[in-house]
């Protein structure tokens, strides 16, 4: 694949043409057989199989992390969970390269411990948060989320984390702070794709603070009952659900409050397609694709229906407020 310009948005741009999971990896298996020639064929196959098989060795390998039923509402849907094994190896984590499988392929080298976050900018109780400590600032809640990607697929996790709002509350945001950012590790030594020029890292994204403090904006810490694998954004990430997947920071390192609305990665390569808002919208069409169907990830069969993506996700009620009288054509 030729070195992406930064400037051409996302690497799967067509949502029409993503390919079945299961036809793209048989596809992708056979193009390493092709590069790697007849000798290194055996091994390059070998070697992708024994990196996904890691990633997947499960129970055991990674901690429980339990949460208790989440109370806030829309936190529960009763729909179908995607299968761990397709939540971990269909990833978006361009630090740890484009396909959508090398991020369960390469991320065994984050190293998400020792970890801390930062907390910054425009608050009275500014600090560094060791991972230890964010993670009992409050009780964990099992979320149960569709998350919904631009590129026109969706999953439906159950995270344990809390409310970003808890975390928020007890750092006393200033008057004056309306936008948080949040700020990603990147690391060439532990991330292979931080060498290359997709983005100009460190990952990026922002939400206003009233979406902050919205209960439902998740600070995730597990999925599946288990701390996160590494690929899903260890060891804390946020969860946004009515919002575009990318607005999903992962592998934070620091929360920044702000007067000014933050700069996001996504923006920056790419103004026109990737706007601030990034609310889920059927109504607002990417510019290069529609944003009104989705594929569900795990009911793949190359005739599958494609679902309608609801407004805001499926979580209108609950959000719609956040953004009354606001022109959403303009704010995309
Ligand atoms: N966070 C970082 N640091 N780097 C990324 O490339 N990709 C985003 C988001 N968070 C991304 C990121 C995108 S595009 C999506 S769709 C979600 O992570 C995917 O999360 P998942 O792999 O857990 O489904």
């Amino acid at each position: 694949m030729p070195i992406p310009s930064r400037h051409r948005g996302f690497l799967h741009p067509i949502p029409s043409e993503i390919t079945p999971r299961a036809v793209y990896e048989e596809r992708r298996a056979l193009l390493r057989l092709m590069a790697a020639g007849a000798a290194g064929a055996t091994l390059a196959a070998w070697a992708g199989r024994e990196a996904l098989a890691q990633a997947q060795q499960r129970p055991g390998r990674l901690a429980a992390l339990p949460g208790a039923a989440s109370a806030v509402a829309g936190a529960v849907t009763m729909e179908k969970h995607t299968s761990y094994q397709d939540a971990s190896t269909y990833n978006n984590f361009y630090e740890f390269g484009t396909d959508k499988a090398d991020p369960a392929r390469n991320a065994h080298t984050l190293k998400p411990d020792p970890w801390s976050v930062e907390v910054e900018g425009l608050v009275k109780k500014p600090g560094k948060y060791a991972i230890e400590d964010l993670l009992r600032l409050s009780a964990q809640e099992e979320r149960i989320y569709r998350l919904r990607c631009v590129e026109g697929w969706s999953m439906v996790i159950p995270w344990v984390g809390y409310s970003l709002a808890e975390l928020i509350r007890r750092v006393e945001p200033l008057g004056s702070a309306k936008y948080v950012e949040f700020v990603t590790l990147a690391d060439k030594a532990r991330m292979p794709g931080v060498g290359s020029r997709v983005l100009d890292w460190p990952y990026v994204e922002g939400l206003r603070l009233d979406e902050a403090l919205h209960p439902l904006a998740l600070l995730a810490f597990g999925m599946y009952g288990e701390v996160l694998p590494n690929q899903n954004g260890a060891p804390v990430r946020l969860v946004v659900p009515w919002k575009y997947g990318f607005k999903s920071a992962k592998s934070i390192v620091k929360i920044r409050f702000t007067e000014k609305e933050p700069l996001t990665a996504w923006h920056k390569a790419a103004p026109r397609e990737y706007g601030f808002y990034s609310n889920v919208n059927p109504q607002v069409d990417h510019p290069r694709w529609s944003q009104a169907t989705e594929r569900r990830i795990g009911e793949d069969g190359l005739f599958a229906k494609k679902r309608k993506t609801l407004m805001f996700n499926g979580y209108e009620a609950q959000v719609g407020q956040l953004y009354a009288g606001m022109d959403l054509r303009k704010f995309f």
